[in-house]
């Protein structure tokens, strides 16, 4: 996600707006850029770190601007894709976080109006807009610009020869930091605390006007008091919004990460990508990735299957690469958040070779992997900080559902209560994070153990590999994800009081047979720690620990599931005392073979 910062008072701007936007650099970014404004506006923005654009940068004059850190995502990292973004006279400058989900229409609508747009990215539609409706009064020319916008902001707008700064938040944070006689706002709290301690949050359609010794802060045009609080984190604590580990803070984050991913593709309109095209003649469908993104690989088998009623197989990126058959009639799908991943990149250039019809699912705009791909569907996770992966398997999930669903050989009335269903998801995973107490306790019991098996059936299958997987990265603990009717075939024989099994018992055509395989555990000493869908009492009376999930329909059970295995892992680790964000031997993307 991007960062946005802002500064008005009596010392210079520039060298405050780099280090409030070097505390947001957590967020990761790809290129970075400051205005400042004295009587005109001066503009420094590229594909750099902002070490070196300190470095680089000429000293400015000038004590009020903005700056801002790019997480790309509409238009590939590039000097003019980065903001700040002006409007044709040079003299508003705006930097913005969020998404615009209608600005194909308001840019069309803009040029033909004579508006020169400079950069690829939704965000330069404002400094347009309110370059449209500005008659003298830039109050008024950022309502009207801001009424025609849909989506999601955070912006900042730095206007030549005001002494104030207008800022408006909707759908994506923004803080005001207030100092003496100076005033600071930004993306998030970290930013400021070099500064100040004393901050205001903006809410949802809040608009505020700052000058250097006065914050007014709008609601939907009617003034309101914010009340200020007072921050004693540290700036690594902010960065973490507070919570004790970055791993947690993107558990967290997942029912945002389904909202920003979905509705990138919903407002998008067409599918995701042409997963296949009438007439073609794929007689093979592939889906290759490494680590957590095998195991959201095996999950999208199961929805092909299950929807499009097509074989796919999947391999391991690592395999692939020195025994995987493959030809032009293959639709090949690969996945990796980072885009970066050795192993991965490998396979998409032998993909290629062979003349497969390739799609690469990925969390990073401009990685390795999307520039060697012509069709990219883009997560929304934003920066994953923490090894482990959690928001962007939850991303990559998401992206799955909504990549096959077009194609799905299901009637149309079945197809839109799937969506229906799928939009609902991020409440039905915040009663999961909700339960967080619960599972922490269980985490505690967990951590007393060295081994462990997770087993699962079915779609959930995969979901048993991707607890364990969480487990070990974490925790140290040796934990085997397996196909819960394999366990008698060996497994059984390590099964006792020291071995503890997490069986995930879905209210699906498995559940019956996951019964069984609880009590057959039962039987041989292991205790039972079983995640059941809420209500389901026997499963419950089974376990010796329950982990009660809401209902949803079988196919979406993975994306709850998966919540409650991740916290399971983390309060295991954190109770083993263990290295959460960064697991010994570990990286969060692994670009050798
Ligand atoms: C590992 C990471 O190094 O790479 C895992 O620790 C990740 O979290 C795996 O799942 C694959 O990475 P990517 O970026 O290709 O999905």
């Amino acid at each position: 996600m991007c960062g946005i910062v802002g500064y008005i008072g009596e010392r210079q701007a520039q060298p405050i707006l780099l280090n409030c936007l070097q505390k947001l650099e957590y967020r990761g970014y790809d290129s970075c850029g400051i205005a400042v404004s004295q009587s005109n506006i001066q503009v420094y923005k590229d594909i750099i770190r902002i070490k070196e654009m300190e470095k680089a940068l000429p000293k400015i004059e000038g004590m009020a601007g903005v700056g801002h850190t790019r997480w790309a995502t509409h238009g590939g990292p590039s000097k003019a894709n980065a903001h700040p973004h002006c409007d044709c006279t040079g003299k508003i400058a705006v930097v913005h976080n969020g998404v615009i989900t209608n600005y194909h229409k308001l840019r069309q609508q803009l040029v033909s109006e004579g508006h020169n747009f400079s950069s690829q990215t939704d965000s330069e539609v404002i400094p347009h807009l309110v370059e449209k409706y500005f008659d003298g009064d830039l109050e008024k020319a950022i309502y009207l610009a801001l009424r025609d916008v849909e989506g999601s902001y955070a912006i900042i707008i730095l206007a030549a020869g005001e002494h104030r700064l207008i800022a408006a938040r909707k759908d994506s944070p923004l803080i005001i930091g207030i100092g003496d006689r100076e005033n600071f706002i930004a993306s998030d709290v970290p930013a400021v605390l070099d500064y100040t301690s004393r901050v205001i949050y903006l809410e949802d359609g809040d608009t505020a006007v700052i000058a250097k010794d006065n914050i007014k802060v709008k609601s939907n045009g009617t003034g309101v008091d914010r009340k200020e609080h007072k921050i004693l984190w540290s700036v690594e604590d902010a960065q973490k919004a507070g919570y004790e580990h970055f791993m947690l803070k993107e558990i967290h984050e997942q029912p945002k990460v389904i909202r920003d991913t979905l509705s990138e593709y919903i407002s998008a309109g067409a599918p995701a990508a042409n997963l296949m095209t009438p007439g073609d003649t794929l007689e093979d469908w592939l889906i290759l990735a490494c680590g957590t993104s095998y195991h959201a690989a095996l999950i999208g088998k199961y929805i092909i299957e299950e929807l499009v009623r097509i074989p796919v197989r999947v391999e391991l990126a690592s395999e692939f690469n020195y025994w995987g058959q493959t030809s032009a009639k293959t639709r090949a799908i690969v996945i990796t958040q980072s885009g970066e991943t050795a192993d991965a990149i490998r396979a998409i250039k032998r993909l290629k070779e062979k003349g497969c019809q390739l799609i690469t699912i990925t969390n990073v705009v401009d990685s390795t992997a999307s520039r060697l791909t012509d069709q990219v569907v883009y997560t929304r996770a934003g920066l994953e900080i923490s090894v482990p992966a959690t928001k962007s398997f939850m991303a990559q999930l998401i992206a799955l559902y909504w990549l096959v669903l077009p194609y799905a050989r299901i009637d149309n009335r079945r197809k839109d209560s799937l969506i229906t269903e799928l939009r609902q998801l991020p409440g039905k995973v915040q009663q999961v994070l909700d339960n967080e107490a619960v599972i922490a306790e269980y985490g505690r019991e967990l951590s007393k153990y060295e081994n462990a098996f997770f087993i699962g059936r079915g779609i959930n299958f995969p979901l048993s590999l991707e607890g364990a997987l969480k487990l070990k990265e974490i925790s140290y603990i040796h934990a085997e994800g397996y196909a819960a009717g394999e366990l008698k075939h060996g497994p059984f024989a390590l099964l006792s009081g020291d071995t503890p099994v997490i069986a995930i018992a879905a209210q699906d055509n498995t559940y019956e047979a996951m019964l069984t395989n609880i009590k057959e555990v039962k039987a041989r000493q292991s205790p039972v720690m079983a995640l059941i869908v809420e209500g389901d009492d026997v499963g419950r009376d089974l376990a010796d620990w329950a982990i009660a999930v809401p209902e949803v329909h079988p196919i979406f059970s993975p994306l709850i599931n998966v919540v409650a295995l991740q916290l399971l892992a983390y309060y295991t680790a954190k109770h083993r005392g263990c290295p959460i964000d960064f697991p010994r031997n570990l990286a969060k993307s692994v670009t050798v073979e």
